[in-house]
């Protein structure tokens, strides 16, 4: 990847709830066309960092930042900066599929409404059905687009999730534990979609499933205790980590 442009860069990142510091001094460089997978114990700061990189965390009043997280060379954290814009560009999908309750279609179509205004039915209709095709959806609904988005299985349900953040045309996906309700086979259809999509996005994946991480990753970030411990190569890394943290936590020695 060195040498390669950067599309997140994360430096000197550190965050605190209150008095608790969560992140420590995480400086981390994301790719484009990459997966990178951030794995690391329950409570160290994953989601956190993940939701720094599109400023979730702006909605926890307790939340604090220092350190600077470009995308693209933006200052994500600058004052004059479009927060839906920047929403858009680097789209979330969360551990729970949450469709909202309206239909299938009015569920893609939602983002493209809000930043568009007035969007002809037969244009959204074009977008609505590349998202659903490209989050592999489209053959499962297609004659069903007026059905409630609440009606459909759970891996339908993530993939419906993933099409409305793909309708808005972001750059980068970020995806918190987006497996982790659902049985194994949504489980592989979401990995074969995740791979499908990385030719066209940037994707950050926080997952507690190791062999996820091996399967789809390119590099992963192991985090602990709010520290980036170690981040590599996904194949060298699960080979040869090169700290003690690392290997105890990848052979189930930790803690
Ligand atoms: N909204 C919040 N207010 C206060 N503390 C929080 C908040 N969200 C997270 N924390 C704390 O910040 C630390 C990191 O939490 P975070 O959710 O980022 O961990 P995580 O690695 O994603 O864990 P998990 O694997 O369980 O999802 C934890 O100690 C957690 O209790
Ligand atoms: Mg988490």
């Amino acid at each position: 990847m060195q040498g390669q442009a950067v599309k997140i860069q994360a430096s000197n990142i550190n965050a605190w709830y209150g008095p608790q510091q969560v992140l420590d001094n995480i400086n981390l460089d994301i790719y484009p066309e990459e997966i990178l997978a951030i794995i690391g114990p329950s409570g160290c700061g994953k989601s956190t960092f993940l939701r720094c990189l599109n400023r979730l965390n702006d909605l926890t009043r307790s939340f604090r930042l220092q350190g600077q997280i470009l995308v693209d060379n933006q200052d994500v954290y600058r004052r004059d900066i479009n927060l839906a814009a920047l929403r858009q560009k680097v789209g979330m999908v969360f551990q729970h599929p949450n469709p909202f309750p309206m239909s299938i279609f009015d569920n893609v179509a939602f983002g493209v409404r809000e930043s568009n205004g007035r969007v002809s039915r037969g244009y959204l209709g074009d977008i609505v059905e590349e998202a659903l095709r490209r989050a592999n959806l489209w053959d499962e609904v297609k004659d069903k687009l007026t059905t409630s988005g609440l009606a459909l299985s759970g891996g339908q349900q993530q993939r419906l999730c993933i099409a409305r953040v793909l309708a808005v045309k972001p750059e980068v996906v970020l995806l918190d534990e987006p497996c982790s309700s659902l049985d194994p086979a949504s489980t592989a259809r979401i990995e074969e979609l995740l791979q499908d999509l990385k030719q066209h996005f940037t994707i950050v994946i926080v997952t507690h499933n190791l062999g996820q991480a091996r399967r789809i990753s390119d590099r992963m970030a192991f985090f602990l205790n709010g520290r980036l411990v170690e981040h590599g190569e996904t194949a060298s890394m699960l080979i040869k980590p090169r700290e003690k943290e690392t290997e105890d936590y990848l052979t189930g020695n930790f803690g």
